[in-house]
This record gives C-alpha cells, sequence and structure tokens, in this order.
C-alpha cells in the first residue's frame, strides 16, 4: 500500500521539483605545501602550529588546488546538471595585503572561474564578490572600479548585457531565471558594501545606491508576480561562534531587515557565506511570525578562522544542493555532502569520496526548507539537547564534536533569531542571566539516553 503510493508520487515530485549547487568560500592557497614543515605549510596557516598537512588540505591552511578540483569532481558525480549554481564568493587566501594585489586577486577570480565553468560548461552559475575578491581586501566602493569591470568579463560567458553594465558600476545585479517553468529571479548582492571594515563606504547613506535599486528591483519582482532568491558573502546580524560579532555597520544592518520586512513576500529565500560555518537566520515581522529564512552554507576551504575568541574554528570542506519548486522557489529540501579532511589525508586516496553529511528534512524532521520549517528547527535547537548537539556538530561540517552547552548553546541561539542589533544582545543578555536553567540540561540528556535504551530494550 504504502510503496503503491510512493511509486504514484515519485515521479511526480520529482518532476515537480529543480535542484542546483550552492558553493562558497573557495579560498584558493596557491601557495601549500605540505612537504614544508610545521608552521611553513602556507602564508594563509600564519606561523600557527597544528597537524601535519596532507595532500588535501589541512585545517591551518587555506584550500590546495586539489582540494578544489575534488570539490568540483565530486559536485559533477553527484549532480552533473543542476538548473544553476550558486556561487558566494572569497576566492583568495587569507594572506595580508602585501602579499596580494589586484593582479593576483583577478588571477586567482579567473582561475577559479575557469574551474567552475569547465565542470559545468553549459549551467548558468549566479556568482557573488566575497570581502577578499578585492584589493586591498574589504575596501569595495560604490562606483566603478576596475575590479568590478575585470570581473564582469570574466563572468561575462554567465550575465546578460544589463547585469554587465550593473556589475561594473557596483558589483550586484539580478537576473530573470531561465525556463518557462520558473517565476523566479535572482538578485546578486554586493554586501561588502556594508561591511564595517569598509573604508570605502564608512560615511555612506547608500553605497553605489544598492539599496534602492533592491527596492525597486522587489517592488518590480512583486508586480510581475515572480518570486526571489537573494543571493551575497557577507550576511547580516552575528557570527554564531563568537559572541556580539558582527559584520555589518549597524545603519546598513537595520536597513537590511527592513527591506526584508517590506518585501517579504516576494523573498522565497536568501543563501549566504563568509561564516564558513553551516547556519541558518531567521528573519520575523513586527508581531513575530517567522517571515524569512537565511541559509549559509559551510566553505570549501577548511581554515581554521584567526579571529580572536573563536576556539577550534576549523571546518571540514563542504558543498551543498538544494531542492526547489521551480515555480514558487520554495526551499523543499536541502542536502550537505563533505570531504572528511583528516580520513581523506591519512587513505591518502587518488579521489577522495565526498559523502553525504545531512539531509535537512531527515535531520530535523521537518517537511521543507520554509521558514515556517526553520523556525520549527530553531525550536528544536532550542529545547532539545539533542537536536542541538545535531546542529552544532553540521555548524562545522562534522569538523567539532565537542558538546555545545551553556554559552555556545546562548550564542547560537541568539545569532540565529536575533539580527537587529539591539534584540541580539537583549537575547544574549537574558539568557545568560537565566543561565540556570542551563542546569537542567544533563538531566534531559539522561532521560533521552533512558528513554532511547528503554526503546532498543523493547526492540
Ligand atoms: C550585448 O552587448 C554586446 C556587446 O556589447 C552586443 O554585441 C550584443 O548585441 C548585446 N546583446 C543584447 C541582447 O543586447
Ligand atoms: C580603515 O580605517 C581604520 C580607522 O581609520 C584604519 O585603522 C584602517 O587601517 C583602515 N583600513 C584600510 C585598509 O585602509
Ligand atoms: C522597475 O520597473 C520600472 C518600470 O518598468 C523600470 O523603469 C525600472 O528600471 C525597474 N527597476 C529596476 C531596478 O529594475
Ligand atoms: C573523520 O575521519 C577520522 C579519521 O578516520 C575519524 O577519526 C573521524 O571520526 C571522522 N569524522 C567523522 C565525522 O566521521
Ligand atoms: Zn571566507
Ligand atoms: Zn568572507
Amino acid at each position: 500500500m504504502r510503496s503503491a503510493a510512493l511509486l504514484l508520487l515519485c515521479p511526480l515530485a520529482a518532476a515537480l521539483s529543480g535542484r542546483f549547487w550552492h558553493i562558497t568560500d573557495l579560498h584558493w592557497d596557491p601557495d601549500y605545501d605540505p612537504a614544508a614543515g610545521a608552521g611553513q605549510m602556507c602564508p594563509s596557516g600564519g606561523s600557527r602550529a597544528g597537524p601535519a598537512g596532507g595532500p588535501w588540505g589541512t585545517y591551518l591552511c587555506d584550500a590546495p588546488w586539489r582540494l578544489l578540483a575534488s570539490a568540483v569532481r565530486a559536485m559533477r558525480s553527484l549532480l552533473q546538471r543542476p538548473d544553476f549554481v550558486l556561487w558566494t564568493g572569497d576566492d583568495t587566501p587569507h594572506v595580508p595585503n602585501e602579499k596580494l594585489g589586484e593582479e593576483k586577486v583577478l588571477h586567482i577570480i579567473e582561475k577559479l572561474t575557469s574551474l567552475i565553468r569547465e565542470t559545468f560548461p553549459d549551467t548558468k552559475v549566479y556568482a557573488a564578490l566575497g570581502n577578499h575578491d578585492f584589493h586591498p581586501k574589504n575596501q569595495f566602493p560604490g562606483k566603478d572600479h576596475r575590479i568590478y569591470s575585470q570581473t564582469a568579463e570574466l563572468w561575462r560567458p554567465w550575465l546578460n548585457n544589463a547585469s554587465i553594465t550593473l556589475f561594473r558600476a557596483g558589483g550586484f545585479y539580478s537576473e530573470k531565471l531561465p525556463g518557462s517553468r520558473t517565476r523566479g529571479r535572482m538578485v546578486v548582492l554586493n554586501t561588502n558594501l556594508y561591511y564595517d571594515q569598509n573604508n570605502e563606504t564608512a560615511g555612506e547613506e547608500d553605497p553605489a545606491g544598492q539599496f534602492r535599486w533592491l527596492d525597486e528591483t522587489l517592488t518590480n519582482a512583486s508586480r510581475a508576480d515572480e518570486m526571489v532568491y537573494i543571493v551575497g558573502h557577507v550576511p547580516p546580524g552575528f557570527f554564531e561562534k563568537k559572541r556580539g560579532k558582527a559584520w555589518f555597520r549597524s545603519g546598513f544592518n537595520e536597513r537590511y531587515l527592513q527591506m526584508v520586512q517590506k518585501h517579504h513576500r516576494v523573498i522565497a529565500a536568501q543563501f549566504f557565506g563568509h561564516h564558513h560555518t553551516d547556519t541558518f537566520r531567521m528573519f520575523y515581522s513586527d508581531t513575530g511570525s517567522p517571515i524569512n529564512v537565511m541559509f549559509l552554507a559551510p566553505g570549501v576551504t577548511p581554515w581554521k578562522t584567526t579571529l580572536p575568541g573563536v576556539k577550534n574554528g576549523a571546518n571540514n570542506p563542504g558543498i551543498r544542493v538544494i531542492d526547489y519548486d521551480p515555480d514558487t522557489l520554495q526551499v523543499l529540501d536541502m542536502v550537505t555532502y563533505y570531504l572528511n579532511l583528516t580520513h581523506a589525508n591519512l587513505m591518502e586516496e587518488k579521489s577522495p569520496v565526498w559523502e553525504e553529511e545531512y539531509r535537512l528534512t531527515e535531520a530535523f524532521q521537518v517537511p521543507d526548507g520554509s521558514a515556517h520549517s526553520m523556525q520549527t528547527v530553531l525550536e528544536r535547537i532550542q529545547h532539545d539537547p539533542y537536536s542541538l548537539q545535531q546542529y552544532y556538530e553540521f555548524n562545522s561540517v562534522s569538523y567539532d564534536l565537542a558538546p555545545c552547552e551553556g554559552s555556545c548553546h546562548i550564542d547560537h541561539v541568539c545569532a540565529i533569531r536575533e539580527l537587529d542589533f539591539t534584540r541580539y544582545e537583549e537575547c544574549v543578555g537574558t539568557s545568560s542571566s537565566a543561565s540556570a536553567l542551563v542546569g537542567v540540561w544533563p538531566f534531559f540528556s539522561c532521560l533521552l539516553l533512558g528513554l532511547i535504551s528503554l526503546q532498543q530494550a523493547v526492540q
């Protein structure tokens, strides 16, 4: 009975859904050399001590070419014909500006562009600039610049003429998704303009006029009955691995949140990078209903962050497929694949296997990736220690398997739930003063373990 129903439903579901890749933060380190001694393997690792490097990279360093080639090979074998690819930036290694330069940055963008084009020659790629895709890093101006125009040339095969003109002037663009079975539109932003490390735009109200353009673009989308994905690199809100660490300047953060509130009906979802971690962000109406969700995809680089105050902030390389409804752009599911870097290096295989890490709907028992479902996921993470731990392990792509308790729990939940600066401070403030609650977690875990063993005993 059940299999008959599945037989009937599955082809239908398959016909109705589409799939695309989201990759981010490749951070190629051209000078990675595992044969060099400790502290010398890579410019991106500085002089930090750590485990020996291997052929596929190491957690202290940005990605060697071999790792990136392995990632795109895995993408091709896992899903060769995606509807499109989202590529949300950060191509260059974490090294001081003095070690790069405009030409070197453009050369790296060109190499990665070629890698992706050769892997998916007939596929549309929506590429966004990351804060490292500039020289000096982060210093994106709100007007035309050679890096914008050169990058527009590199991405010409993926862009229409109007997008090229826009991109040259500010590094952002919007295009209707190809095909007749969709009313989708992609809006690719240059949120590096809002980064607090960007001195070029510090005093400006609306750098490159991007907010005004976004407002108009979303208004037009609504009139045309389109649905939109917003894609970018640096996200609004806070970093979940360091309390109080935001990226946007406060005024830009506020304006972004207002934009999502105003236009949430046409925004089907948002896809960003920059954190190198796997997490998501919730957006609410003034009355507290969940109205939108932003998915942050894990990085391909395993690089352990040097941000002071972050403990053990590395990750396994991750890549992600999103299942979606091509008509409404509703996110139906999400599968994250990863390379266990430790394992790959131990095995010294010619072609290491990228394994499925998890499927959203299975891992968190929700029907899809809508804002409503992701609110349910958030509530599970908030109240159920098992879900919190599961989310936490996925957050570093199964690199950091330590228990997440106490302030870890607070930092993750508040970052997911509160993107507004004041509300975030209130969240970490109240949660900390209510930290007496934390004492009940071990009790719950015991109860849960007890129930599980009871159930196993019964079976
Ligand atoms: C796009 O621009 C190119 C070169 O500027 C031109 O040759 C081409 O006709 C334009 N395409 C369209 C569809 O306008
Ligand atoms: C940006 O401005 C700050 C404060 O004036 C200064 O310390 C920093 O060096 C500047 N950064 C760049 C890249 O110009
Ligand atoms: C919005 O639509 C109007 C009317 O068609 C058009 O003139 C304008 O350029 C559009 N704005 C954007 C940002 O696409
Ligand atoms: C990754 O591989 C290492 C070495 O084989 C192993 O110890 C570790 O448990 C693996 N991690 C995961 C999440 O499977
Ligand atoms: Zn990055
Ligand atoms: Zn970044």
